[in-house]
């Protein structure tokens, strides 16, 4: 098999020659054996001396250089060899060194298995040369004799597949490492974006209750102090001022922990059978009176056959702050119209108002949280920013659309749809 030079870390070249074969084909891929040495006995005896040899089921293929460079060349075109057999002296005096050294340090190759072997030991003394090139044995060519040979391939190949296993965990441990980190990070990003938003609650909060508290403890300081000489009318009216701050606050606080449900992804749903034509007419009795006082005429459209499942308090939710952003937004003497229709297995309900319409650049930012927009209350009502954000998720999470049709000073239509079937 004939490996191409890819640049990658020499073990990785190991495990492409190992993956691209069966296991029938297993046998054929062979260990590859560089030898060097400016004798042609020495290639000869070496080749004959291994021919039977298998390790792991794998035989050997010989590849020859005969001096220092030549070896470079070739071991720089086959970077899955195996296993070297390096002499020191050929057409340099170190010429084997200086090829030792270019294997390791300029193809970074760390894994092949060097052997130096030696005719003369006096000019490569053992000592030296293991303390100062990175080889894993020294031989003196004398000494080899086939047996041991043999013994020294073996135990090289051992070694050298020890070093291809561990760099196999290590790889797997740096893929699982990688895959961790990334998903920390993923989990980081969230917590960050979490906490921000707390913060922001805890701003607004902050800010948007003090005043209707400001409200409750003043009124009841003053009934207070003087609780004897208030009359029952007067008594009325700040009880009525206090029910409605506390109210205020009450809302506020649904809002927010809505919208954290919704954020930390723990909006539940209760689906449950009901009637759409009911809910809204049930909750428009909750702005009849701020109606009447902008004197806003709200027109009804509303298809009977619109029965379906949906979560009762979410989609009432959801009519509350369309219903209440067309009241809020629009100047006195206007009017709002709201149609219930039944649109195949959906059903669509849509609120128009006559108010100041939203500019494109608006609609982009309308469903972020705490997002006040160009359009004011018109008559001191609050904002909080809050109300689409929830709005287009509860529709979202029902499976429904949420569009809004809108041009600046010609009015806003919002429209939502609701699968009415449970899927
Ligand atoms: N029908 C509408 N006409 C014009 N502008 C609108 C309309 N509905 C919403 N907006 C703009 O979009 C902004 C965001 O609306 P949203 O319902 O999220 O918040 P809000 O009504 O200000 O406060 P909250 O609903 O929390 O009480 C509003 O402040 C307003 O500027
Ligand atoms: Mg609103």
């Amino acid at each position: 098999m004939n490996i191409q030079n890819t640049g990658k870390p020499e073990y990785e070249d190991f495990f492409a020659a190992e993956d691209a074969v069966s296991d029938d084909e297993q046998s054929k891929v062979k260990w590859k054996v560089l030898i060097v040495d400016d004798e042609e006995d020495v290639h000869e005896v070496t080749r004959m001396a291994l021919a039977d040899f298998s390790f792991d089921g794998r035989n050997l293929e010989f590849i020859s250089a005969f001096t220092g460079k030549e070896a470079e060349t070739l071991a720089s075109k086959n970077r899955d060899i195996a296993l070297m057999f390096v002499d020191v002296v050929m057409e340099a005096e170190d010429a084997g060194l200086q090829f030792i050294k270019y294997a390791r340090d300029t193809l970074k190759n760390s894994s092949v298995r060097i052997i130096l072997r030696t005719g003369q030991p006096g000019s490569a003394p053992e000592k030296d040369v293991i303390k100062n090139y990175d080889i894993n044995d020294y031989k003196v060519k004398e000494e080899l004799t086939a047996q041991k040979l043999y013994t020294s391939v073996f135990s090289s190949l051992r070694a050298l597949k020890n070093i291809i296993n561990l760099n196999a965990i290590l790889n797997n441990l740096e893929k699982l490492v990688e895959q961790r980190t990334s998903e920390l990070n993923e989990q980081n990003k969230e917590l960050v974006k979490l906490n921000a938003l707390k913060n922001s609650f805890v701003g607004m909060a902050a800010h948007d209750l003090r005043n209707p508290l400001t409200v409750i403890c003043s009124l009841t300081q003053l009934m207070m102090m003087d609780m004897a000489a208030l009359s029952p009318d007067k008594i009325e009216k700040n009880l009525g001022m206090i029910r409605v701050s506390g109210q205020r606050m009450l809302a506020l606080i649904n809002n927010l922990l809505d919208v954290t449900a919704i954020e930390s992804g723990n909006l539940k749903l209760n689906i449950q059978s009901g009637s759409l034509k009911k809910l809204i007419e049930e909750r428009l009795q909750l702005f009849e009176f701020n109606a009447k006082k902008k004197d806003i005429e709200i027109q009804l459209t509303l298809n009977n056959a619109c029965d379906g499942f949906f979560d009762q308090n979410h989609i009432a939710q959801v009519i509350d702050n369309l219903v209440s952003n067309a009241l809020k937004f629009s100047e006195p003497n206007k009017n709002i119209y709201i149609t219930l229709e039944l649109e195949n297995t959906k059903a669509k309900v849509s609120v128009r108002d006559e108010g100041p319409g939203i500019s494109k650049e608006d609609q982009v930012k309308l469903y972020g949280t705490f997002q006040k927009l160009s359009a004011q209350p018109t008559a001191g009502e609050k904002s909080t920013g809050l109300g689409l954000a929830i709005v287009k998720k509860v529709i979202e999470a029902h499976k429904g659309e949420l569009k809004v049709d809108s041009q600046l000073g010609a009015g806003t239509t919002f429209s939502f749809t609701l699968p009415l079937n449970l899927d």
